[in-house]
């Protein structure tokens, strides 16, 4: 009886995703043979936009994703599953990265993985005997729309140093900042974003005695009396203002805002299938997995002409579900160019697999050497993240009936379903949970920007590990301030070749503060900002304590726990416990002067013709707080420059 129940708010889900054009499945096995004007491998957040927009300009497109269509998945479409859909074994990638390559030194994390056997883990200390050492997850979504399906759906803008450090770099002030404005009004044109509406957070008052209490920590006035009027005008306010001209610098709270419409996840995939419903020449084939860009190398430059793939589901090993290394193999030829946007990870690996890379390493696994180029799978950036996390003796009633599992008790599912078009009704799920945050300039930014972005919400996050998604949620008693550090200096991470098997993922090494990017005192720089992060955070914590007139209960600290107090033992946790998710800048675009460069400025792999990047990887330095919206603008830019070179082509 309560399943049929059940399955009937199963049957809602369906006829809301009914309401966004569906993926035509027919397509996928049509054109296989002809020729297409543009390749483009991933459908994430630097594939997905450009492949939509080449198609609407009239040029017929490729666009070759690995994964398949989570079409239905309301792992996919609640934001309030933003954890649970990172664990789904039909959308992940289980990337393993050593954020230290001392492996001694690696476990010291608690959140360590051992293998015990195929896609069986063990986290932490004290492993079974025998199991194998592989690191710390780092979670990839491989699926239509890519990782941008199952990310934490945040989206804050980037600020104006980000892209005008890449025109004074590379001398193409189409990356000044005033220049890429206009991608973001491109942006614009298919995203929708909106924040957590602030009355389901309202009705929680000791959940909102911690935001209230953190916006007093960020030395905001808060009434101790009557402290609600003034968080619900702070959680209007939005870190993306476009018009303030010293927003970039402006410290303070703020709402969230997310990838969604009306409480429903919608971003990149939807434009996809928009794309396409809209007859638009752009064919989608999911469950294809690339090996190889193929080049002409009879000319004077080698030339990209297309790509060889292999069909079939969950090919790639990092997949759980991988059980074959034999996909129904073929290739196809773009006339005009190839386009690589498999993500940080993936994106130098298969150009490293095609010839594209340092020749040593190439060599060394036997491939034949199109274009040296050295930068390739270098220059790894990411942010480090860090949290605080305390344990009350009630339950944040926010999260009543939420059990994060769609079993006919997640109730809070059930008030999702049922309340398709008002936000505020939809309940705690229409969040992902993280619905304010503080920004702040430490003083060991680098810039006069803000360096820290910290976020309070009801959870347990302590980083990523198999069963994150669950320990998080497990009980309602938790609540978190987790930083994330912007700006960081650290380039000195690396992806190299594992084997010359293009389903084996490649060996992904962060090279962790003092062991990466030392110069100038670099990683002691970042390292204070993330302490006084954590300061912050405990100030906010500390806060709490001043609103009693909200109720709730006393907090006991668990992480990094009440003897972790000077600034040494503070680091010490960070040095052992930080994680990172927003990994960039592995093909670096930049001048010819820099051998270690990867891309000119619009996006081509210097030394080939026909090839070009466009997702995280293009960046010589991390933009932003946030990168999404980055890979968005870029991806924007990308389709801008490609479709005027073609049409000034045509017209020769
Ligand atoms: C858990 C999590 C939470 C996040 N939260 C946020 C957030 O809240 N806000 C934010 O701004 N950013 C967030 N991010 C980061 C952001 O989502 C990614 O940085 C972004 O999606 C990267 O874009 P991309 O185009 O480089 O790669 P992806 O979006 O990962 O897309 C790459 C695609 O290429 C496909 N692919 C790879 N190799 C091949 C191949 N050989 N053949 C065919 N297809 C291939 C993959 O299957 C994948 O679908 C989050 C990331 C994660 C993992
Ligand atoms: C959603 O993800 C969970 C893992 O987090 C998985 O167990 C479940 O099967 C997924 N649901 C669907 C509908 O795919
Ligand atoms: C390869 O490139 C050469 C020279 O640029 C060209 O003449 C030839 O037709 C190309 N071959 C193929 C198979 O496209």
């Amino acid at each position: 009886m309560r399943f049929s129940l059940f399955s009937s708010w199963l049957a809602v889900t369906a006829a809301l995703v009914a309401a966004v054009p569906t993926f035509p499945h027919t397509q996928s096995t049509r054109d296989v043979e002809s020729k297409y004007d543009y390749v483009i491998v991933g459908s994430g957040a630097g594939g997905g936009p450009l492949a939509c927009r080449l198609a609407m300009a009239g040029y017929k497109t490729l666009l070759l994703e690995a994964g398949g269509d989570a079409n239905g998945n309301v792992n996919v479409s609640v934001p309030g599953y933003q954890a649970v859909v990172t664990a789904d074994p039909t959308l992940r990638w289980d990337i393993f990265v050593n954020h230290y390559k001392d492996q001694n030194r690696a476990k010291r994390d608690p959140k360590y993985v051992y293998e015990i056997s195929s896609y069986q883990y063990h986290v932490g200390p004290n492993p079974p005997p025998g199991a194998k050492g592989l690191g710390i997850l780092y979670p990839r979504g491989s699926m239509l729309g890519g990782s941008v399906n199952h990310n934490a759906l945040i989206w804050i803008i980037p600020h104006k140093r980000d892209f005008d450090t890449i025109a004074i770099l590379t001398g193409d002030d189409s990356w000044s900042a005033s220049s890429m404005n206009k991608y973001l009004d491109k942006v614009y044109e298919w995203l929708p974003t909106m924040p957590t509406d602030p009355t389901i957070l309202l009705r929680d008052l000791p959940l909102a005695r911690h935001l209230v209490a953190g916006a007093n920590a960020a030395g905001i006035d808060i009434p101790l009396l009557t402290p609600l009027a003034k968080l619900s005008q702070l959680l209007l306010l939005s870190p993306n203002s476009r018009v303030s001209p010293t927003r970039d610098a402006t410290e303070g709270y703020f709402q969230v805002p997310l990838t969604m419409k009306f409480g429903t996840r919608t971003a990149v995939r939807e434009f996809i299938l928009s794309t396409v419903a809209a007859g638009h020449p752009l064919t989608v084939r999911t469950n294809t997995f690339v090996t190889k860009i193929s080049f002409n190398t009879t000319g004077p430059k080698p030339r990209a002409t297309g790509v060889e793939y292999m069909e079939g589901e969950y090919l790639y090993k990092a997949s759980p579900l991988h059980r074959t290394n034999f996909g129904k193999k073929g290739s196809v030829q773009a006339k005009r160019e190839v386009i690589i946007a498999g993500g940080t990870f993936n994106t130098p690996q298969l150009l490293k697999l095609s010839g594209i890379g340092p020749a040593p390493e190439l060599q060394r696994f036997g491939i034949p050497v199109i274009k040296h180029l050295p930068g390739v799978g270098t220059n790894m950036m990411d942010r480090y993240e860090i949290p605080v996390n305390v344990k009350h003796e009630h339950d944040f009633s926010i999260l009543d009936g939420c059990h994060f599992d769609l079993k006919p008790h997640d109730l809070c599912l059930k008030q999702w379903l049922e309340n398709p078009y008002v936000l505020a009704a939809r309940g705690a799920y229409a969040s992902n949970g993280l619905a304010s945050m503080m920004l702040k300039r430490s003083s060991f930014a680098s810039t006069s920007d803000v360096d820290l972005s910290i976020f309070g919400g009801p959870l347990n996050f302590q980083g990523y590990f198999p069963g994150w998604h669950d320990f998080a949620v497990r009980d309602h008693k938790h609540f978190s301030w987790y930083s994330l550090k912007a700006h960081t200096r650290n380039r000195a991470g690396t992806v190299e070749l594992r084997s010359s098997d293009p389903l084996d993922p490649p060996v992904i090494n962060f090279n962790y503060f003092d062991t990466g990017t030392t110069e100038g005192g670099a990683d002691k720089l970042d390292l204070g900002a993330l302490v006084q992060a954590v300061r912050r955070s405990r100030e906010a914590l500390a806060d709490y304590y001043k609103f009693p007139v909200l109720g709730g209960t006393s907090y006991t600290e668990e992480k990094p726990g009440p003897d972790v107090q000077s600034d040494e033992a503070i680091g010490q946790f960070i040095k052992d416990e930080a994680w990172g998710h927003h990994a960039a800048c592995t093909c670096p675009i930049g001048p010819d002067s820099n051998p270690m460069a990867v891309l000119d400025s619009e996006f081509r792999v210097k030394g080939v013709d026909g090839l070009r990047v466009v997702d995280a990887s293009i960046f010589p330095d991390i933009p932003g707080i946030f990168i999404q919206s980055a890979i968005f603008m870029a991806s924007e830019k990308a389709a801008d420059a490609l479709i005027r070179e073609a049409r000034a082509a045509d017209e020769d």
